[in-house]
């Protein structure tokens, strides 16, 4: 048994396992049952390993019933009595805070869960990188919390490698919307300059950390994007979709919006990956044939985001031995949703990727100036089948439902709001500037 890492600072107050030792188990101890011991301790394990996701209580229902269910709610400090303790000192506070330009600081203090004199600064965040243990505790926390007051919103959580070339797009898209129904979070390169004040993405960035690919890092970033707009109080986020510089919307504002908020289910590509990839033993944490795979470019529910940044028993086990054809970015929330609730993710991307060139070299075609016209957008808006997926290569469930986009139940639905890959060279940039607003339909 491997012993815990203690490197991965994640650690969670449960309960303690301190439990004394049963009758029998001191009778074993006067005879020298180290055995027995041993395995107690490795049953021990083992249990605690496992029940740690099931205690997760984010208990949030999917779906068109609950925008109408959403109880009025007080504000997160109110259900915490937080705001006599934590607010008294926001001016001393104040002081500590770094000024990151252009960052979109929610500028609150949280009581760290499970304690009551301890203040949770989120501004902190800002100054060190760790591993977010807090952070991530208190978004867990807010995702239990009923949803913040007004009307319920997306969350278009953006990680940037370069600043957003098809930004004019994306501005033409915020602007067929009601202002009150997204949000919009950036985790930026480091090298990224700020967004003009006339920008969509103005202040919009959360801290920023080394971003690599295939790499924990990127799983990271994916739990604070989902952290910050869990514990943004203002903003009552119920979806949270992710997108990079390289994505654009397929459908106007309005119609990703109802579709978001009337599915039933989460759209997490997850299929199993077993037929590329045999060497992993995942166990006890989870069983080898629950292994998942999928792009990370996901669109969730509030419930799943509460599991993803609620999770410190997946994330130990992939950090810890998921290597070599192990694609951390996209088997860990696939593995860890497929194993949490698997009724509740629909296997499928609502973001079109083209992977059929056999040849693609890990990385779906890029679809330049020459591809892009009205015929390949309404292909992609036309498709009620995924048949350039990700899975193609490496499922071995091949015939299975993923092949047809069903949406609450229903097969042969229209499957994408988004597409990738998009380069931001100029040419291609305008090139998708110029399409018919008919067609994007914003
Ligand atoms: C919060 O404060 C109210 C009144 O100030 C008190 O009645 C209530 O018990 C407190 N709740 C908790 C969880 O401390
Ligand atoms: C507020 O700040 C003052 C001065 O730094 C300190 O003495 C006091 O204990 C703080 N109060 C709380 C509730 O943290
Ligand atoms: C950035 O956003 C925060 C949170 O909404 C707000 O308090 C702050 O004033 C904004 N900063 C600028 C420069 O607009
Ligand atoms: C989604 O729900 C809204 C009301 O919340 C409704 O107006 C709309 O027609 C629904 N859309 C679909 C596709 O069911
Ligand atoms: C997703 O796939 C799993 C099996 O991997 C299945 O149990 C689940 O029902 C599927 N989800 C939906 C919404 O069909
Ligand atoms: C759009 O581009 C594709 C690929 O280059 C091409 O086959 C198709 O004829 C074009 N359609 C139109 C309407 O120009
Ligand atoms: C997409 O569907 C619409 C409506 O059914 C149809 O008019 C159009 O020709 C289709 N376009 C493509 C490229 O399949
Ligand atoms: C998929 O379905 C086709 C036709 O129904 C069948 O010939 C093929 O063997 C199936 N493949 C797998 C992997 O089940």
């Amino acid at each position: 048994m491997k012993p815990r890492n203690g490197t991965i600072d994640l650690e969670r107050s449960t309960s303690s396992p301190t439990m004394g030792f049963s009758k029998y188990q001191e009778a074993w101890l006067s005879r020298g049952g180290i055995v027995a011991i041993v395995i107690g301790f490795l049953f021990l394990f083992k249990f605690l390993l496992y029940q740690q996701p099931g205690l997760i209580p984010v208990d949030l229902p999917i779906g068109a019933a609950l925008s109408s269910q959403v109880p009025e709610t007080q504000p997160l400090c109110q259900l915490k009595n937080c705001t006599t303790q934590a607010n008294s000192n926001i001016t001393s506070d104040r002081a500590f805070l770094v000024d990151i330009p252009n960052s979109y600081l929610p500028r609150k203090d949280y009581i760290k869960p499970g304690s009551s004199t301890h203040e949770l600064d989120i501004a902190k965040y800002f100054k060190v990188a760790v591993e977010d243990s807090e952070l991530l505790h208190a978004a867990q926390d807010a995702a239990t919390l009923p949803l913040p007051q007004g009307k319920p919103k997306v969350a278009f959580l953006f990680i940037l490698r370069q600043k957003i070339p098809l930004e004019p797009l994306w501005e033409r898209f915020f602007g067929g919307a009601d202002k009150d129904s997204y949000s919009i979070y950036t985790h930026p390169s480091w090298w990224v300059d700020g967004f003009p004040e006339n920008s969509v993405f103005f202040n919009r960035s959360i801290s920023t950390k080394e971003v690599k690919r295939f790499d924990i890092s990127l799983v990271d970033v994916v739990r604070r994007l989902l952290a910050f707009a869990l514990l943004d109080t203002d903003r009552a986020n119920m979806w949270f979709v992710l997108v990079s510089e390289a994505c654009i919307p397929v459908r106007s504002f309005p119609f990703v919006y109802d579709y978001l908020m009337n599915s039933t289910t989460s759209f997490v590509e997850s299929f199993s990956p077993l037929q590329r990839f045999k060497r992993w033993n995942p166990e006890p944490v989870f069983e080898m044939n629950k292994l998942r795979k999928g792009e990370l470019w996901m669109s969730m529910h509030r419930r799943h985001a509460g599991m993803v940044v609620g999770d410190v028993t997946f994330y130990r086990k992939f950090k810890a031995d998921c290597r070599d054809d192990c694609t951390l970015d996209e088997q860990y929330t696939q593995t860890l949703l497929h194993c949490l609730d698997p009724e509740g993710i629909a296997n499928r991307s609502v973001t079109y990727a083209d992977w059929s060139n056999p040849r693609h070299g890990g990385s779906p075609l890029k679809h330049t100036a020459a591809l892009i016209n009205s015929t390949l957008i309404e292909k992609i808006q036309n498709r009620t089948e995924n048949l350039d997926g990700q899975y193609m290569d490496s499922s071995d469930d091949f015939n299975h439902t993923m092949q047809t986009c069903v949406y609450n139940g229903l097969p042969h639905s229209p499957c994408f709001l988004f597409a990738r890959k998009f380069s931001g060279d100029k040419e291609d940039v305008q090139s998708l500037l110029d399409l018919p607003k008919s067609v994007l339909q914003y």
